[in-house]
């Protein structure tokens, strides 16, 4: 909740405007951002954002694993108050929904990150920040202001660097580290094939590396006298294939940091990481666009979750499309989703403004579907409010 107010009342401020005879300016309904944003890209971006693995089965399955549940109203409860607030791993946020880390974010809108994270802070909704930022991590870090923020590590070849990125994420206020585990080599991307569009290999979303004194001190010239160079060189770091459990220990003792492994699928892998120290899971499978023909997350969560126990903080994210689809993965154990794509819809729509929109849409969705299924907080929700369609 912000300063007490139930998100849901954004409603009433839609429909006051109305008596004013002012109707939205943005869309209203999941289906028209994302038609909206669709309409709006060049087809590099476009296919970069819509795009998943492969045949994009993966995709599709994430979203179809939302419908076979259904939700079972209860009524007759006094549900005038609702608390959404939450904590995970020390981060406090008025909702359990933090914005997924989405790197590139200037070829969808020319403020990029700094926009999303404009958006979530002024919600108090947490950002977290991908290492292929189109800005860097300290420049988000000032955009979020007081806001919530995470980091999201991608897992460089080279020690030195890693530890650069995991130091300046602590410098620059970042509670979290959240380690992507599934993409040690980027996924067969037919949409981006086809137009052979990489934005990388332009210089587009390697602000981080271009700014670390650790990856420059490795280039020949400096990344402003020679671009190419370091293009080259940050292709032959960012993805490191050759990682495995026993790395975490020395990720470990980099810093104090809460670290959460994103990508977990398999109960065995959170098992593993329990027993590693570490501190959350988002089960993912990167929005299908990794592994086509990957599991669905929804259905891999209720094993993961068993896994997990009292060890981890087991959060979700993949085909999260609105308020009723986080209200079933918390049901079924979730502490928290990620929003992806739909608020990326709306950073391409319109910019920060949209990101905002997005954002009090999907809180606002949650808040009437927990209040109007008979609950006023997250604790009441369990699998039981749920069943199989
Ligand atoms: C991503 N995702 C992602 N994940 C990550 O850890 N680091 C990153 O830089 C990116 N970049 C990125 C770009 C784009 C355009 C998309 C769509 C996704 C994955 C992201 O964090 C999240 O897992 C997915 O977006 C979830 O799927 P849906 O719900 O958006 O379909």
């Amino acid at each position: 909740m912000t300063s007490g107010v139930p998100f849901g009342n954004y409603q009433y401020e839609i429909y006051l405007g109305g008596m004013a005879g002012q109707v939205p300016e943005h869309p209203m309904s999941w289906a028209q951002w994302e038609a909206a944003a669709e309409a709006k890209l060049d087809a590099g971006p476009r296919g970069y954002l819509f795009g998943g693995a492969g045949t994009e089965d993966a995709m599709r399955a994430n979203l179809e694993a939302f419908r076979r549940w259904r939700i079972v109203p209860r009524m007759l409860r006094d549900v005038s108050e609702r608390a959404m607030g939450t904590e995970i791993l020390g981060t406090a946020m008025p909702a359990p929904v933090l914005m997924a880390p989405v790197g590139v974010q200037s070829i969808l809108h020319d403020e990029g990150e700094l926009a999303s994270a404009r958006a979530a802070s002024a919600l108090g909704v947490p950002y977290i920040a991908s290492t292929a930022g189109s800005h860097t991590l300290e420049q988000i870090a000032a955009a979020c202001g007081d806001g919530p923020r995470w980091y999201q590590l991608y897992w460089p070849r080279g020690e030195e660097l890693a530890a650069s990125f995991v130091a300046r994420a602590e410098a620059a206020g970042y509670t979290g580290l959240v380690v992507t585990l599934d993409t040690s080599l980027l996924g067969w991307r037919p949409r981006d094939l086809t137009g052979a569009y990489l934005p990388f290999l332009e210089s587009v979303g390697i602000a981080n590396y271009l700014a670390d004194p650790v990856f420059r001190s490795t280039l020949p010239a400096p990344p402003e006298e020679d671009p190419q160079a370091a293009v080259g060189q940050f292709v032959g770091v960012f993805a490191n294939p050759t990682v495995t459990w026993d790395d975490l220990a020395w990720l470990r003792e980099q810093t104090k940091l809460p670290i959460l492994l994103k990508g977990i699928l398999h109960p065995d892998d959170a098992r593993e990481a329990a027993a590693r120290g570490i501190d959350g899971v988002v089960v993912s499978n990167h929005g299908g666009r990794q592994v086509d023909g990957a599991i669905a997350t929804l259905d891999a969560l209720p094993g993961v979750v068993e896994a997990a126990g009292d060890d981890l903080a087991v959060l979700l994210d993949s085909g999260v499309r609105s308020g009723a689809d986080a209200f079933k993965a918390l049901a079924l154990g979730a502490r928290a989703v990620l929003l992806g794509r739909p608020a990326m819809w709306g950073l391409a729509v319109a910019g920060e403004q949209g990101v905002r929109t997005v954002l009090r849409s999907f809180l606002a969705e949650l808040d009437l579907t927990l209040a109007l299924s008979g609950h006023t907080s997250l604790e009441s929700v369990g699998p039981e409010t749920l069943v199989r369609a």
